[in-house]
């Protein structure tokens, strides 16, 4: 049961990654990230486009967001607890995706 649910997460937010999610997004946003994310829709974890504008204004936000992602677990959302790097994202990886979610409430 758990097993389907989560595997329908992953066709949905496929789809989604296919679509709009695609344009500029650095590719381990699909790979590893896009299970749980989109850019904007809850999925399991929170929007792109929400988490971007959590740290709107923020010099760092780009920095912040990248020790986010690296540490994992709960930031205030809510929606759970996120595992460490994502679905094993390197730390490049990290950094493209953390300028990108940073860039989007500009
Ligand atoms: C297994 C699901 C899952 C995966 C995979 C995942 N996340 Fe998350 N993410 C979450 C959840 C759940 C939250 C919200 C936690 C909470 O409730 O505070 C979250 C929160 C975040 C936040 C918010 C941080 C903050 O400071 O508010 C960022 C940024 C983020 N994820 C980026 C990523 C990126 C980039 C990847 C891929 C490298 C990724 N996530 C992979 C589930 C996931």
């Amino acid at each position: 049961m758990k097993t389907s649910i989560l595997s329908m997460i992953a066709a949905a937010s496929l789809i989604v990654a296919g679509t709009s999610l695609a344009a500029g997004m650095p590719a381990a946003g699909k790979a590893k990230c896009g299970v749980c994310h989109a850019i904007d829709s809850k999925v399991v974890g929170p929007s792109y486009k929400n988490i971007s504008a959590k740290y709107k204004g923020d010099k760092d936000a780009a920095g912040k967001i990248a020790a986010s992602i690296t540490k994992g677990g709960s930031f205030g959302w809510k929606l759970g607890s996120m595992p460490p790097k994502g679905m094993g994202a390197s730390d490049t990886e990290i950094k493209a995706m953390s300028e990108y979610i940073a860039g989007l409430a500009k």
